[in-house]
């Protein structure tokens, strides 16, 4: 495959671009390197997609639709080359990578469905004088700046609609995981996209990078999946040419379990919400509510799900928890861990970073937790299970709710309606009502709070891609 830029078309590799090294994070070794695009090539990348834009906007929906079902078709029929890639770069099991793969095609499949069913309307003003008529053209130019979590499916969920509305896009994929997406570049080439549409531009100056992205007088939106952090610079920079974003941005999801519940289910549950993709998912329960009369029942049956778990090399099949995606990660989990045991958390699985090579943590569960720790209000992306006690509904949730982040949240009880009562009061973009997945390519995926602006997934999702536009007439 191809480690140079993709811009119009082209494959763009110059001896003085220097190059990014890929390392596989679970041996620290290099696996190859890429092109590192500068500041002028997301400048060559942004004048490409706006020259293929308006054609492609001019074309049929139905051809527009048939290209991402053709996408679809060719995920799914390159599943294992491209999970064996996921896994080489970002670590995660080879069964994970797989699931992602599957879930990475079907933004492509809904999308497809979506594109032929963009709806507008027309109605009549009160005063009668006029006729109201609403359509949605595209954006034009998207920018889209990626994370390393979901090398393909983070990717998939933007462009998918994106391309459908009639958009180009230029894409700067994580460093640390660009080979995924220079590969399903290459993909969208062979099923007929034309040349233009989809610009891949990997970097390591992502700052300077973006400056020129956001100041090409072509590009109208950014779409970003990160940090909050990030999200913020970001946000302020767009705000310079007033640009159209999503932001899809940090988590610190709650996982509530009522005395009522069924504890196998809600241990599978927080198996599931916790270390799915190796706990590296900003939907992951970062802080699990036990009431008071199950708690130590909850905490105990955790546990011991949690020493069930095999880190390792993702290509090995036994293993459910690949690295951490660096160093980094792993100091920050570090802190995170050490900082709750200081303010008396007891600790009843592992507490430790694992020596390498690579980059792993144990499996760790944390008891008594004092909810002003650090590890209850900051993201922990790694296998670290903090639980906290609670007495009523009402404290709970008011504890739910301390966060300046509001995701994702999870709640297990057999009262439906109390269910519903709690999910309806968490200020959370999406709630896991019994259940620990959450994430599906036709449900609105997005977060409150500092979580994020707009959705993704969804009849929603394609519509952010979109602009509104009003003719008033008569006839
Ligand atoms: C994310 O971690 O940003 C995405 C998680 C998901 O789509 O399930």
């Amino acid at each position: 495959m191809s480690t140079a830029l993709l811009i119009g078309g082209s494959r763009r590799e110059g001896s003085d671009r220097g190059r990014i090294d890929v390392l596989d994070p679970a041996t620290g070794e290099t696996i190859t390197d890429v092109a590192v695009g500068t500041p002028a090539d997301a400048t060559a990348a942004c004048d490409a997609a706006a020259a293929a834009q308006p054609g492609w906007a001019a074309t049929p929906p139905r051809v527009r639709s048939e290209i991402l079902r053709a996408a679809w078709q060719s995920l799914v029929e390159h599943a294992t080359e491209l999970a064996e890639l996921i896994t080489r770069e970002h670590g995660k099991p080879l069964a994970d990578a797989m699931a992602e793969i599957a879930y990475a095609a079907e933004f492509f499949r809904w999308n497809a469905e979506e594109t032929v069913r963009i709806r507008g309307s027309i109605g009549t003003a009160p005063s009668g004088d006029k006729k109201i008529i609403v359509h949605h053209p595209p954006v034009g130019v998207v920018v889209m700046v990626t994370p390393w979590n979901f090398p393909a499916a983070m990717i998939t969920r933007k462009l998918a609609p994106a391309l459908g509305a009639g958009n180009a896009v230029v894409i700067k994929p994580p460093k640390e995981t660009p080979l995924t997406a220079l590969r399903i570049g290459e993909l969208l080439e062979e099923v007929g996209l034309p040349p233009g549409l989809v610009n891949i531009v990997p970097t390591s100056n992502s700052g300077s990078w973006f400056d020129a992205a956001v100041d090409h007088p072509a590009t109208r939106m950014v779409s970003f999946t990160g940090s909050t952090e990030v999200g913020r610079v970001l946000l302020r920079r767009c705000a310079d040419r007033v640009l159209k974003t999503v932001m899809e941005l940090g988590g610190n999801a709650p996982f509530i379990v009522f005395d009522d519940a069924d504890v196998d289910a809600a241990v599978e549950g927080a198996m599931i919400a916790k270390m799915r993709h190796s706990a590296e998912t900003c939907t992951a329960a970062n802080r699990f509510y036990a009431q008071s009369g199950i708690a130590a029942e909850f905490t105990a049956s955790l546990t011991s799900a949690m020493a069930g778990i095999k880190i390792g090399n993702g290509f090995d099949p036994d293993v459910t928890c690949g690295p951490m995606i660096n160093a980094g990660a792993i100091e920050t989990i570090d802190r995170l861990v050490k900082g709750a045991l200081e303010r008396g958390a007891r600790c009843t699985l592992g507490g430790s970073p694992v020596e390498g090579p690579g980059c792993f943590y144990q499996p760790t569960v944390l008891a008594d937790v004092d909810h002003s720790s650090p590890i209850a209000q900051e993201e922990i992306f790694g296998p670290v299970a903090p639980v906290i006690a609670f007495d009523d509904a009402e404290a709970v949730i008011t504890q739910a709710n301390a966060s300046e982040l509001g995701l994702a949240g999870y709640v297990y009880t057999r009262d439906l309606a109390r269910g519903l009562a709690v999910c309806e009061r968490l200020q959370v973009g999406m709630v896991g009502l019994n259940r620990g997945a959450l994430s599906d390519p036709a449900a609105p995926f997005g977060g409150m709070k500092q979580s994020g602006l707009g959705r993704e997934g969804a009849s929603e999702g394609i519509y952010e891609f979109c602009e509104t536009q009003y003719i008033a007439t008569n006839w």
